[in-house]
């Protein structure tokens, strides 16, 4: 009896050991972390295409849209291309500051990224433009970008050459003349509907909740008490509301008074479209003015000039872990370079060396 019931107490002993280690383990290992279910609700997953009623994608407007976007002979000197400040292969962003145009000329603006771009509710950094095929209309003609002299003259380019005349015709089979400025801004934006990179986060969203680790949801949680996500939420991590940069603390920089150059009203004064944060690792420098060379930086400055906050080092680091879950995959072979249409002798030269 004795001998039993010791070892009974023996054995009791491993079990409580073993349930003390299984217990140490499953509250170190990952699936530890609760995120905030109530700031989670405010985001969403990507849609596989941000299609839009006014611009239904098909096949062939994609496939022209495509070898449009990569095509420098719609700029004046045939040497830049929308690919030129907005590479696909690197995430749609450029890594300087301001973008570089015709004749070299300085933008005064940091390029935005391509990629989940269509299904903000404006573009550009003041929202000029409501949507990526009104967007498309202007770089071409614009004299530090692509700096062709008229929308004429872009026509003219792509009339010049056999292969995109039967490209617009089956991109546009209903219509007498495809070949216009406008049909040229639907290909390019249904060619830009498709650039959409889910990654991480998405799959976190639907459910999976492997999809991050600890670390990421934590930086989930930190974002979240900090208040970041009263503008950046939704699908697109931002890219939803205009709203004033600087609300707490004035930015230094008060060159671009964004939404209000277009207004005049006081209100709108250093008012700008909230970006979205999607790929935001891999697109920097950041705000509409390039002026941060580093992510770690930027979610420093947006705590204190958004939330009069001043974060510590290992909340910035986690937010920036959190990031990281934004960065989704390239969609290689859809962004794969084509080949472009042959030049003809009646294709113009470029001007403007
Ligand atoms: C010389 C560099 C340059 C070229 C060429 C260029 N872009 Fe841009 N793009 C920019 C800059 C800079 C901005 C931001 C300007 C602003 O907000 O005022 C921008 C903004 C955009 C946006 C808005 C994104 C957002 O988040 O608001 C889209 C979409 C876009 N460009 C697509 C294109 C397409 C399509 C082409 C080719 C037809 C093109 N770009 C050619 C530099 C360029
Ligand atoms: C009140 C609204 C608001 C809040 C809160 C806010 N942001 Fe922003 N955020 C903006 C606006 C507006 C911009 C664009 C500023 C500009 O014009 O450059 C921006 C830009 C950014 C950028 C640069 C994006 C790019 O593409 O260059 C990052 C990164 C960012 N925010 C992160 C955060 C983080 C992290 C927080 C929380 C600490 C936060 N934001 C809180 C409105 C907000």
């Amino acid at each position: 009896m004795t001998r039993l019931s010791s070892r009974h107490v023996r054995w009791f002993a491993l079990v409580l050991l073993l349930v003390l280690i299984s217990v140490t383990y499953l509250l170190s290992a990952p699936g530890k972390v609760q995120v905030n279910s109530e700031a989670l609700q405010l985001f969403a997953p990507l849609p596989a295409v941000m299609s839009s009623p006014d611009n239904p994608v098909t096949d062939a407007k994609v496939t022209l849209g495509r070898i449009l976007y990569y095509d420098p002979r719609l700029s004046a000197n045939q040497k830049i291309s929308c690919n030129t400040c907005h590479p696909l292969d690197a995430y749609g962003a450029e890594s300087k500051r301001v973008s570089t145009g015709h004749k070299n000329q300085k933008g005064n603006r940091n390029a935005p990224t391509v990629y989940n771009a269509a299904g903000h509710f404006v573009q550009f950094w003041d929202g000029r433009a409501p949507t990526v095929e009104e967007q498309a209309k202007g770089p071409i003609t614009n004299p530090v970008e692509m700096a062709m002299p008229s929308h004429a003259a872009a026509v003219e380019v792509i009339k010049s050459m056999p292969e995109y005349v039967a490209l617009f015709q089956t991109a546009f089979p209903q219509d007498k003349d495809p070949i216009t400025y406008n049909n040229m801004a639907l290909a390019i934006g249904a060619f830009e509907r498709g650039l959409v990179t889910p990654s991480a986060w998405d799959a976190f969203i639907q459910g999976d909740q492997s999809a991050l680790t600890d670390a990421q949801k934590s930086g989930f949680n930190t974002f979240a008490a900090t208040g970041c996500q009263w503008c950046h939420a939704g699908p697109y991590v931002g890219g939803a509301s205009y709203q004033k940069l600087g609300v707490v603390k004035a930015w230094p920089n008060q060159t671009d008074q964004g939404v209000y150059q277009l207004t005049k009203e006081e209100v709108d004064k250093m008012v700008f479209k909230v970006p979205s944060l999607r790929n935001i690792k891999k697109t920097g420098p950041y705000f509409h003015d390039g002026s941060v060379a580093t992510l770690d930086q930027a979610i420093r400055n947006m705590a204190v000039h958004q939330r009069g906050v001043t974060l510590t080092d290992a909340q910035v680091k986690s937010i920036e872990t959190w990031m990281g879950s934004l960065t989704g995959q390239i969609p290689m072979s859809y962004i794969k370079p084509p080949e472009l249409p042959q030049s003809t002798p009646q294709t113009p030269h470029p001007s403007g060396e």
